[in-house]
């Protein structure tokens, strides 16, 4: 069998520790199942700057267009506030998501039954939530020229970024968001903020011919952004499928990420374009969470959110479709069953760290084989 490449960037924080569950995952995969996953290891964010001055080394960058998939951790922390903006670790991710072209963000925010009581909103709010945010990831205001801070001379300064949106990259994540719609409730609802954005009126509008052209099954909605804020807080379960800009998009998945208990549960996955020969496509794998310098080293971190990135991973980058729901069900099992890091844990359940909740899903992963 073709063996499948990966490539692994723990990044800082309680990125390795959260890598290291998934560690033990590949491990188990390869050595009882035969899965064939040969795994590369590379730095990128604040690690990276701190071994070459760089968020992400020109060697690691070529191992990520090289690797079937990537799985990224998490980066940045205060360690490297005061490092130079261009090499921030945070420049790392963005530099790979550009590079590798991974326009298509999807970020699923599913409410497990078993956390329906952990989150702040009430439970018959989120019980039952699944969404699915597709966030647009290599255009808008993120990568806009101008990006920068002038000096007027004046005692002035002007800081500068720019929101760009053509035509084609509305017409893909479109595209993308409806097809996904289709395999779901086939409902699409995009935000943008038209009343104020020029990119906006744009959106709106290439995205309504884009549904008219090719998608007029499926049903679109438009919501200005601020409002789709608002109602994703009042009623999530309105949504389906939200297809959005760079920044709405990053704003409206950590809000989604509280609807399903804690941001330690949203996994995600950057996809680019299918390969015209070979159809397949670049990929990132992450979850939503950042590198929580607070707590990391402590052995707390909730390793679910990256392990659910994984089991994206093998369903969109591997079509490993069963072994995918049979990830996410030993996710479902072992909340079930009680066990919840420190970020979910609620009155009668069992708190457990990081590398104790990784034993579990391995274990509970194995045993839905059996
Ligand atoms: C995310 C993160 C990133 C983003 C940061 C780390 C650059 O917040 O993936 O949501 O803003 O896209
Ligand atoms: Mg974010």
């Amino acid at each position: 069998m073709a063996s499948r490449k990966l490539l692994l960037l723990p990044g800082d924080g309680i990125g390795p520790e959260a890598m290291a569950e998934v560690k033990k995952l590949i491990a188990v995969m390869n050595d009882k199942f035969g899965a064939g996953f040969e795994t590369e290891e590379g730095l990128a964010g604040g690690c990276a700057y701190d071994a070459h001055g760089q968020a992400i080394s020109e060697a690691d960058m070529a191992k990520a267009l090289a690797a079937d998939a990537v799985l990224f951790g998490a980066v940045g922390g205060p360690k490297w506030d005061s490092v130079p903006y261009e090499v921030r670790p945070e420049a790392g991710l963005l530099r790979l998501r550009k590079e590798m072209q991974l326009f298509a963000n999807l970020r699923p925010a599913i409410c497990y039954p078993a956390l329906a009581a952990s989150s702040s909103l009430k439970q018959d709010v989120i019980e039952g939530l699944d969404i699915l945010i597709v966030r647009e990831l290599t255009g808008g205001v993120y990568f806009g020229e101008p990006k920068e801070i002038i000096d007027l001379g004046n005692g002035q300064k002007r800081g500068i970024d720019t929101q760009i949106y053509d035509t084609f990259e509305i017409e893909r994540i479109s595209g993308v968001a409806f097809e996904l719609a289709r395999t779901r409730k086939n409902h699409v609802t995009s935000m943008e903020k038209r009343n104020v954005m020029k990119s906006g009126v744009l959106w709106n509008e290439v995205v309504t011919q884009t549904h008219k052209a090719k998608y007029s099954d499926v049903k679109l909605d438009h919501m200005l952004a601020d409002a789709g804020g608002m109602q994703l807080v009042r009623w999530p379960k309105q949504f389906d499928v939200i297809v959005t800009d760079n920044l709405f998009g990053d704003m409206l998945s950590d809000i989604a990420a509280m609807l399903t208990g804690s941001i330690g549960m949203l996994p995600s996955a950057s996809l680019g374009a299918p390969d015209a020969r070979t159809g397949s496509r670049k990929a990132l794998y992450e979850p939503v969470h950042g590198s929580a310098p607070d707590i990391a080293g402590k052995g707390i971190a909730n390793p679910i959110a990256m392990i659910a990135s994984f089991a994206m991973c093998l369903r969109y980058s591997f079509n490993m479709v069963a072994e995918a729901d049979r990830l996410e069900a030993a996710i479902a099992s072992v909340l079930d069953e009680g066990y919840r890091t420190k970020d979910i844990m609620s009155e009668g359940c069992i708190e457990i760290g990081t590398t104790m909740m990784g034993d579990k899903l391995v274990e509970k992963f194995q045993s839905l084989l059996a």
